[in-house]
């Protein structure tokens, strides 16, 4: 392996168009109307995204972050020396930037992206920051199973570290399942370090999911517009709005787009009907109570170690190992 290649797995790539167009298509003829959240994320809704990192109402990035660098120290010393670490959905690599500064001589970082430029980029300048780090990155969907390059130096263990509380964006079924197939990796002795948002006061929440400046409708509404960008829909942008509610029975903030009049969208043959009000649910954000989420990992086969947390206890960074 050269030092600037990336494993490239040929059967995982960018979701293809013939399956967004049949995901589309499914979502919008179900009953609810939804359209699945991994479609958020083209290159203006990464832009968006990143956007609302910064929001002063989006907590969730800035106290990730702070609980990291507070506990650098005891977090890697809980994780031990000479780990593999494994890096899911990093992004740009801020969080994981402040673990490897942190860890003892880490044998080698695996970041593994859907995307190739995300993965380019974070790749480019963490091997400018660790220059005596061994980064091996994967291309990759990680929710499908993922072949591990060989690292150089052999590692004393594996450390899955999954941040931002993407985990929220899985129905808590298909996070058990996906946390399983995890605790795979972390065998013999080996841990998941995860950044999970808790559950809090909803108005904290609302506000998060509807911040004034409208950054997070744009980012909403952005998946209309890829829908008639890449399908050749005809959603008119003007008669739908951003609606982002806690259903506190369900322990999770509901994203919908909401038609504010009656009227059609065409796409392909298809024509959809849709009366004032009717919604279609773009995303699931759930929140977890710090026992609750410990259960649910457990349930996966992990055992909790550990868990920090801010002040507020807005958000949590869990340890659990396999
Ligand atoms: C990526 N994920 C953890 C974000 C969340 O908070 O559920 C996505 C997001 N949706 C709206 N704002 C942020």
């Amino acid at each position: 392996m050269t030092a600037d290649s990336i494993t490239t797995l040929p059967h995982v790539s960018a979701p293809e168009a013939a399956e967004f167009q049949a995901d589309v298509i499914a979502g919008l003829s179900s009953n609810p109307r939804t359209i699945p959240c991994k479609y958020f994320y083209d290159a203006e809704g990464a832009v968006l995204f990143q956007k609302i990192c910064e929001l002063p109402e989006y907590y969730v990035t800035r106290t990730e972050i702070d609980i990291l660098d507070r506990n650098r120290t005891d977090i890697a010393s809980e994780l031990g020396p000479d780990v593999q670490l494994i890096g899911l959905g990093t992004g740009a690599g801020t969080k994981t930037r402040i673990l490897i500064e942190a860890l003892d001589n880490p044998a080698v970082y695996v970041p593994v992206d859907i995307s190739e430029q995300q993965l380019r980029e974070s790749t480019a300048l963490f091997r400018k920051i660790f220059p005596n780090l061994e980064i091996l990155p994967v291309c990759a969907d990680y929710l499908q199973p993922v072949v591990l390059p060989r690292p150089s130096r052999k590692p004393a263990r594996n450390i899955v570290y999954f941040p931002g509380s993407t985990i929220g964006n899985f129905e808590p079924d298909e996070a058990a399942e996906f946390l399983r197939r995890v605790a795979n990796v972390c065998r013999g002795g080996g841990g998941l370090l995860i950044g999970v948002d808790l559950k809090k006061d909803r108005r904290v929440l609302e506000a998060a999911y509807n911040d004034r400046a409208g950054v997070t409708a744009q980012f909403n509404l952005n998946l209309l517009r890829r829908i008639n960008r890449e399908l050749g829909a005809d959603f008119d942008l003007d008669r739908w709005s951003h609606r982002a509610i806690y259903n506190s029975d369900a322990g999770r903030i509901e994203m919908h787009l909401v038609s504010e009049t009656d009227q059609f969208v065409h796409l392909n043959q298809h024509k959809f009907h849709f009366s004032r009000e009717e919604k279609i649910i773009t995303e699931f954000s759930y929140k977890y109570a710090p026992d609750e989420f410990a259960r649910l990992a457990a349930k996966a086969g992990f055992h909790f170690v550990r868990m920090w947390t801010d002040a507020a206890a807005l958000f949590g960074v869990f340890y659990f190992t396999s």
